[in-house]
């Protein structure tokens, strides 16, 4: 898809086009035959541009037509950016089932609501990325069909920033499609392999250790883990020197469970169904990892994925275990089925210890609990450091994706401690906040931040710019925060 900016496209350049509509009219240098539908629309109160409204008319030209798609942007300021990319997807996706091969973008309307053109430009480059994005790579008769231009009128747009938001949505969906890729095809030997490749392609070095190198390195907790399978774990280190002069480096760290079966704490055939997607955090740092490289940001970052898989055999960890770390710690395996902190520990201490890094943020999809808590609209944070936090939460706030932070309360710290070990695994309620905790007791005196997508990594409905399964959440997030680090 080629996104490119033509302010005085026609009805007779495209075959498809989405026409944002505002509630007060202003048709202003709409073509007239436009404004009578319009017109003929609102009289007869089927379309009046509210929010939550849009119409499908198709216009004919001599013997051509153009499907058109109004969307409603309403007047009162309450259409929000996230409603827009909603709105533009669902519009993409039925004119994309057309299959128009050009389609015309006019979005004069929404000068009234944001007449900033950078955010704008990215805004709009990436919701169409993401939108076109689905995942059928398995369906003998998916549709190939491609939109191959898409052409943008009635704003003042900046192409740097147009640029950005396709970089970011490329790399938005190129973590979605790791998070989709089934558990079987998808290993940690083939994780590790396709951020390889992703780095030569984008500008990031990438070190892949094997079970010989994890083992000199004492990982215990991650061996722990991935012992119960017959795949070899791998440890994913990726690199990227933004030449930053003050000498910071950020660390990611990304739960990369490429299937949770739970363990000998098995999990019912419903709650295992998904947990080929108990990668989302390593392909959010991965995806991230790609954005910041390909789009040259000043700041030096270290990603690390501690990657295997939690299953089943004579060679499993058990509950009742108590098992070493890396960072010395002894641990009491209270539950198979909490392995993703066992994973994180070892690669926060690794990433401390070895890539000289001054602060570091883990993200998991790590406790059911976070779904309980804040559902799939928005993460679980818990922090050390309210600078640190605060850096994260405008990350997520330019992104437009949602968090909210848990608190670290002293009577909490009890939980994670165990009688026979200095933590366990499994210290119950409230369960984000204890699996967080367990993770900052191996955090060295930097700052941290931990961010939970067990509830906004996947969903179970294609949906505005959501395709059914990864969401690529963390993506964009991560990627602001290495920008804002840069400043
Ligand atoms: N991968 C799961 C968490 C999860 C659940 C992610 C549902 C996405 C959707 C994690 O490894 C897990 O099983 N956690 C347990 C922890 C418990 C045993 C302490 C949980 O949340 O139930
Ligand atoms: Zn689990
Ligand atoms: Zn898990």
């Amino acid at each position: 898809m080629q996104i490119r900016v033509d302010s005085d496209w026609k009805m007779k350049d495209v075959d498809g086009a989405i026409v944002g509509i505002g509630q007060n009219f202003d048709l202003n240098g709409f073509p007239e035959k436009l404004t009578e539908i319009l017109s003929q629309l609102k009289e007869k109160e089927l379309f009046q541009g509210k929010i939550d409204e849009s119409y499908s008319v198709t216009w004919m030209h001599d013997s051509e037509w153009v499907d058109l798609i109004f969307i409603g942007l309403g007047d009162d300021g309450s259409f929000t950016r996230n409603k827009l990319r909603a709105e533009i997807g669902d519009a993409y996706r039925t004119l994309k089932k057309k299959k128009i091969k050009t389609l015309g973008l006019d979005m004069s309307a929404l000068k009234a609501i944001y007449d900033e053109p950078s955010v704008v430009s990215r805004l709009l480059a990436e919701t169409l990325v993401m939108s076109d994005y689905a995942f059928d790579d398995y369906k003998s008769d998916r549709k190939k069909h491609e939109i191959k231009t898409v052409l943008l009128k009635g704003l003042s747009y900046d192409q740097d920033a147009l640029d950005e938001g396709e970089i970011l949505g490329k790399s938005n969906v190129f973590s979605r499609s790791l998070t989709n890729m089934p558990a079987n095809a998808l290993t940690p030997t083939k994780l590790a392999q396709m951020a390889m490749e992703y780095g030569q392609s984008s500008g990031f070095e990438v070190e892949i250790k094997d079970l010989d190198e994890i083992k000199a390195l004492n990982m215990e907790a991650f061996l722990s883990v991935a012992k119960g399978s017959t795949e070899p774990p791998k440890l994913i280190v990726m690199r990227y020197n933004g030449n930053e002069k003050s000498g910071n480096r950020l660390g990611l760290v990304g739960k990369g469970l490429t299937y949770d079966s739970g363990g000998l704490s098995i999990k019912p055939t419903a709650g295992m169904v998904n947990m080929k997607d108990d990668m989302g955090g390593a392909s959010a740092v991965i995806g991230a990892m790609g954005a910041i490289a390909q789009m040259g940001i000043k700041t030096n970052v270290t990603a690390v994925v501690a990657a295997c898989e939690n299953m089943i055999s004579g060679h499993s960890y058990k509950p009742g275990d108590i098992i070493s770390s890396m960072g010395g710690k002894s641990i009491f395996i209270g539950n198979t089925d909490a392995e993703g902190r066992l994973t994180l520990v070892d690669a926060v201490t690794y990433i401390q210890d070895h890539e000289n890094v001054n602060m570091v943020l883990d993200i998991a999809t790590l406790t059911g609990a976070a779904i309980h808590c804040l559902g799939v609209d928005a993460s679980a944070v818990l922090s050390n450091d309210d600078t640190f936090y605060s850096n994260v939460e405008n990350a997520f706030k330019k992104a437009d994706e949602n968090q909210w932070r848990m608190p670290i309360f002293d009577e909490y710290k009890a939980l994670i401690k165990h009688e026979q070990a200095d933590l366990t695994n499994s210290a119950g309620s409230p369960g984000t906040i204890t699996a967080g905790m367990f993770i900052e007791a191996f955090v060295k005196d930097i700052p941290w931040v931990h961010i939970d997508i067990a509830g906004t990594a996947f969903r179970d409905k294609q949906e505005g710019i959501f395709s059914k399964g990864g969401t690529g959440a963390g993506v964009r997030p991560l990627y602001f925060l290495a920008k804002k680090l840069s400043k």
